[in-house]
């Protein structure tokens, strides 16, 4: 018996991005109680050294710990990258990461050249190089990191016209590339998918990772005896440490639900 399974599971971001990926951990398992907590005053993490990101991811798991979490996804590219070995040394409960889709990406990819949106703290990474090396025998990546872009998702902005243009300006290099397969490398923007489709033509495939995590979370659940036993939905509560009013506005729309809602937390340090 594993006197565990009923508690929640933590899901962590700089900010709002890692609701991409909570809304997939959701789809897939809907008897669990999760409890997503946003980082959003120290966002982005993207241009943070990997000593400043890894004592911000272990702030959050303090107060996760706290709420005696049996698993928690890191719902982030950029802390993955930059300090998930630190979390898996210290902490004992499964603890699942994230990186960008470059291996489905170059097993899709028909001309064999792939695009991919992600943070500079995720494309500088050790843990990036070492994965895009591994995939780079017969597939030519385009990597461009976003600045700015998490900044304006963070704001709720999905589709203004200052968005777009700076969208564009990162996606028409790879466009000239002729690239039929485009990652997205940072949980934020997958909140962009809509946006994005309006910049490129009909065959790119994008490719972001959250049913995957999701996925996998599941099956690493189950096979550790996790997996929570109660029938009834499970719950999903929302920390924010953002001094923005705004911000459980932000976060119950791309949630999908409203801010009245009392799912909304305040902050949390
Ligand atoms: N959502 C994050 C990622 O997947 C990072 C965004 C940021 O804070 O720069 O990389």
């Amino acid at each position: 018996m594993f006197p565990s399974q009923n508690n929640p599971i933590g899901v962590i971001d700089s900010g709002v991005g890692g609701i991409s990926v909570l809304k997939c951990i959701r789809q897939h398992l809907l008897h669990e109680n999760l409890i997503y907590v946003a980082d959003s005053r120290f966002a982005p993490y993207g241009e943070k050294s990997s000593e400043e990101i890894t004592h911000r991811v272990l702030t959050v798991f303090d107060f996760l710990n706290k709420q005696d979490v049996k698993s928690v996804v890191v719902a982030c590219n950029t802390a993955t990258a930059a300090s998930i070995q630190t979390l898996r040394d210290r902490f004992s409960y499964p603890i699942i990461g994230m990186e960008p889709a470059v291996k489905p990406a170059s097993l899709m990819s028909k001309n064999k050249v792939v695009g991919v949106l992600a943070t500079s703290g995720t494309l500088l990474s050790a843990k990036f190089s070492a994965l895009l090396e591994h995939h780079s025998t017969d597939i030519h990546f385009i990597t461009q990191p976003c600045f700015g872009l998490v900044e304006l998702i963070e704001q709720g902005d999905l589709d203004s016209p200052a968005l777009i243009a700076l969208l564009k300006k990162y996606i028409d290099p790879l466009l000239k590339e002729k690239i039929d397969t485009l990652v997205l490398g940072c949980t934020h923007y997958s909140f962009l998918k809509p946006a994005i489709q309006t910049l490129i033509p009909d065959h790119i495939k994008i490719v972001d990772t959250g049913n995957a995590v999701a996925s996998y979370l599941k099956d690493v659940l189950i096979e550790k005896g996790l997996l929570n036993q109660n029938r009834a939905s499970g719950t999903s509560n929302f920390w924010t440490n953002s001094l923005d009013k705004n911000a459980d506005k932000v976060m119950a729309n791309l949630w999908g639900e409203s801010p009245e809602s009392s799912n909304y937390r305040g902050l949390w340090v």
